[in-house]
C-alpha cells in the first residue's frame, strides 16, 4: 500500500525524510480517476526515481463556472488500488481547504502561451492549473516531475512557469496513451455514451490524417487541414480549434507552410445523451525517429 497523506504538515515530514535519505522524488500530478494513461506517468517515475508521490486533487480553481467541477468521475479506491500495483510510494490527496485556506491569496499567471487554444475558451483555466501545480511542486520539491502530452498545452505552460522562475524541478513529457482505436485516453470519456465513443474516433483520425500526409512529405497548411477536417466532416463535426502551431512558442500559428517543431492541436465537443464531451488531442509534426514511431502507431490505430 502507498503511504496516504491528507493533509500538508505530515505529507512534507514525509518528504523531508526522503530527502535525508537522499531519495530522488519523481511526482506525477492527477485529478485522480486514474487510467492506463495516469498509470504511464507513474510507471516512468517509478524507474527514474527511488520515491514516486502521486497527488489526487480536484482543482476547483482550473475549472470554468459552467464546467464540470462537480461532476467530475471521483473513483478514489481503484485510483489507490492502481497506484499500488505499480508501487508508488506515497498518495497526497489534500482536501480543497487543505489547499487553499480561508486565506488563500496567490495566483500564478503565464501571459501569451495562455491566451491561445484552450486558453482562449478556457478564460483562467491556465491560472488554475499554474496556481495548484506551483503550489504542489513546492509541496513535494520533486527532483523530475512527469506530465502527459496529452494535455500539450499545460506542458509548454509549466514548462514557462519553471522556466521563469527558476524552479528546479525537471519537466519530463510522457507521450500520449491511446486507446485500440487511436483515442487518447482520458478521464472524461467515460462520460461517451456508445454511439459518441463511436463518433469520438473521428478525433484520432483526424490527426492520423494529417500525420500521414506529413510523413509523406506534405507542409501545406491548406491541405494538411483539408486532409483533418474531412474525417471530422464525416460525422459533421465541427472543431473548437483544430491548429497548427510551434511548439516552443505556441501564441505562433502557422497558417501557409508548417515548419519545424509544429503541433497540430484539436478541441471538439461530441454531443453525448443531453451533454457535450470536450475532447482534446494533439500530434507533434517531427520527422525524428521516435515521434515519427508514435506518428505511425496513431495512424495504424486510427486507420485499422
Ligand atoms: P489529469 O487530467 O488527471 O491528468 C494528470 C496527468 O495525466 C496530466 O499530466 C495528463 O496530461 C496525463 N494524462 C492524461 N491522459 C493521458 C494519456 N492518455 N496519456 C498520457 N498522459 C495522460 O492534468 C491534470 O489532471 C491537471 O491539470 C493537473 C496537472 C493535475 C493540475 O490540477
Amino acid at each position: 500500500m502507498p503511504l496516504v497523506f491528507t493533509r500538508r504538515h505530515e505529507f512534507l515530514k514525509y518528504i523531508k525524510e526522503q530527502k535525508e535519505k537522499r531519495n530522488s522524488i519523481g511526482f506525477v500530478p492527477t485529478m485522480g480517476a486514474l487510467h492506463a494513461g495516469h498509470a504511464q506517468l507513474i510507471k516512468q517515475s517509478k524507474n527514474e526515481n527511488n520515491c514516486t508521490v502521486v497527488s489526487i486533487f480536484v482543482n476547483p480553481k482550473q475549472f470554468g463556472p459552467t464546467e464540470d467541477f462537480a461532476k467530475y468521475p471521483r473513483t478514489f479506491q481503484n485510483d489507490i488500488d492502481l497506484i499500488e500495483s505499480i508501487g508508488a510510494e506515497a498518495v497526497f490527496c489534500p482536501t480543497v481547504e487543505e489547499m487553499y485556506p480561508n486565506n488563500f491569496n496567490t495566483q500564478v499567471s503565464v501571459s501569451g502561451i495562455t491566451e491561445v487554444l484552450c486558453g482562449a475558451y478556457r478564460p483562467g483555466h491556465f491560472n488554475g492549473v499554474t496556481t495548484v501545480v506551483l503550489l504542489l511542486m513546492n509541496l513535494v520539491q520533486a527532483d523530475r516531475m512527469y506530465l502527459g502530452q496529452k494535455d500539450f498545452q499545460q506542458v509548454q505552460v509549466v514548462k514557462k512557469m519553471v522556466l521563469d522562475l527558476v524552479h528546479t524541478t525537471n519537466i519530463i513529457m510522457v507521450p500520449t496513451v491511446r486507446e485500440e482505436d487511436g483515442l487518447a485516453l482520458s478521464s472524461r470519456n467515460r462520460y461517451l455514451s456508445p454511439e459518441a465513443r463511436q463518433i469520438a474516433t473521428a478525433v484520432p483520425k483526424s490527426l492520423a490524417a494529417a500525420a500521414k500526409l506529413f510523413l509523406q512529405g506534405e507542409t501545406n497548411v491548406t491541405k494538411l487541414l483539408k486532409a483533418s477536417r474531412q474525417e471530422l466532416n464525416k460525422f459533421q463535426l465541427e472543431p473548437q480549434y483544430l491548429e497548427f502551431r510551434k511548439i516552443s512558442d505556441l501564441t505562433i500559428k502557422f497558417e501557409n507552410t508548417i515548419q519545424e517543431e509544429t503541433v497540430l492541436a484539436i478541441a471538439q465537443f461530441i454531443d453525448s445523451n443531453d451533454s457535450k464531451v470536450r475532447l482534446i488531442d494533439n500530434v507533434i509534426l517531427d520527422n525524428n525517429s521516435t515521434n515519427k514511431q508514435s506518428l505511425e502507431d496513431l495512424i495504424s490505430r486510427a486507420f485499422r
